[in-house]
């Protein structure tokens, strides 16, 4: 047998993060200015009393509904975050929280913006073995809660956002999902971390996270990015990694139909597309109104992308995400 995405759904928090909240703040970025750097307009952002979990149940519901899943038919909840607010794991929460079975497995994988394609590998290899019929494969994150409301390179990119996909077995003679590639950069993890996040102190970890060095005030429990080295590692493994996935998968650039890549910020995405040399028409951004949200990205544009007629069944996509590791992957999927 082989997996494929059976269906695939997300869910925003009602509460936003304007351009126009941003400017007032910080008046040397326009609201123009700010949609143009990064082609983002709003941000979800959760309250007080949403957490990652929840915004994974909401998604979870919004694939139930609307695709006629009956919560009793899943038999595997992977559940891809990095901002847990127990120290239990998130999926064990979705699992109550949704009534599943209890004789099923629910787990959390630790990654960021790389986060859904490694999960499309794990939940295919559960499938593909026989070991699940049904993976739930969720992926949340609260990042908000790590953003300092001073530090206005990050606060412009990231929203809070939660995704629902069904892996399920497909037709056996046809690929659906195939061709992965991964890679993994540990050296470069200080360019994008949230310093004291674990149980040890952060400094060793990331120096220029510093607060001399960033210029802000900072307890070291916020998100550092720097920039410019995130942009240069992904125009250094980005091009490598689509012809990777093109020569595994035994196809051209132009046998591609769509490019889904991990939605970042546009300037970037922009800047990947124009040198791989990928016409407008078949790159899907999809970010205006979600931002950065992290490892749900590519799910979100899946689900927007079928919305709008976009994604159509039979279409060769190529998933390709990137970010916090740092850590990479792609793979080709037959829709
Ligand atoms: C953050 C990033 C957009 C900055 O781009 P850059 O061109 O190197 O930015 P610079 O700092 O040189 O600034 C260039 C101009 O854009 C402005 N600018 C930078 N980021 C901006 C933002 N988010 N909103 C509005 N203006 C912004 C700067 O103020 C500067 O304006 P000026 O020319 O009037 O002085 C770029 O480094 C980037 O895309 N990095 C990757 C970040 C990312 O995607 N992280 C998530 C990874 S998963």
């Amino acid at each position: 047998m082989n997996a494929r995405i059976a269906a695939v759904d997300y869910f925003l928090p009602a509460g936003e993060l304007t351009n126009e909240h941003l400017s007032v703040q910080f008046p040397e970025w326009t609201v123009d200015k700010i949609a143009a750097k990064t082609g983002i307009r709003t941000r979800h952002i959760a309250n007080a009393a949403e957490s990652e979990a929840s915004l994974a149940v909401m998604a979870a519901r919004a694939l139930f509904d609307n695709n006629d899943i009956e919560s009793s038919a899943i038999d595997f909840v992977l559940l891809c975050t990095q901002s847990s607010d127990l120290s239990s794991s998130a999926a064990r929460t979705v699992q109550r929280q949704l009534g599943l079975r209890l004789g099923i497995a629910a787990i959390d994988i630790n990654l960021g913006c790389s986060g859904y394609v490694y999960s499309l590998g794990l939940a295919k290899g559960l499938v593909e073995s026989g070991v699940a019929k049904n993976v739930l494969l969720l992926t949340a994150d609260t990042y908000s809660r790590y953003v300092n409301s001073a530090d206005k390179s990050v606060r412009t990119l990231f929203g809070d956002g939660a995704s629902a996909s069904l892996i399920a077995a497909g037709a056996a003679e046809s690929r659906h999902l195939y061709a992965f590639e991964y890679g993994t950069n540990g050296s470069g993890g200080n360019a994008l971390i949230v310093p004291n996040g674990g149980r040890r102190p952060g400094q060793d970890i990331a120096p220029s996270s510093a607060t001399d060095v960033r210029g802000l005030v900072s307890n070291g429990f916020d998100l550092f990015m720097d920039g410019p080295a995130i942009f240069n590692f992904t125009l250094s493994v980005v091009p490598t990694t689509v012809e990777s996935i093109l020569h595994k998968a035994g196809l051209g650039l132009d046998d591609v139909d769509l490019f889904v890549f991990h939605q970042a910020n546009a300037f970037m995405l922009q800047h990947l597309r124009r040198k791989l040399g990928i016409p407008p028409e078949r790159f899907f951004i999809s970010l205006e109104n979600s931002g950065n949200t992290v490892s749900s990205t590519i799910p979100i544009a899946l689900s927007e992308a079928q919305k709008q007629g976009v994604l159509q069944p039979g279409m060769r996509v190529m998933l390709l995400g990137f970010g916090v590791g740092l850590s990479w992957g792609g793979l080709m999927v037959q829709w």
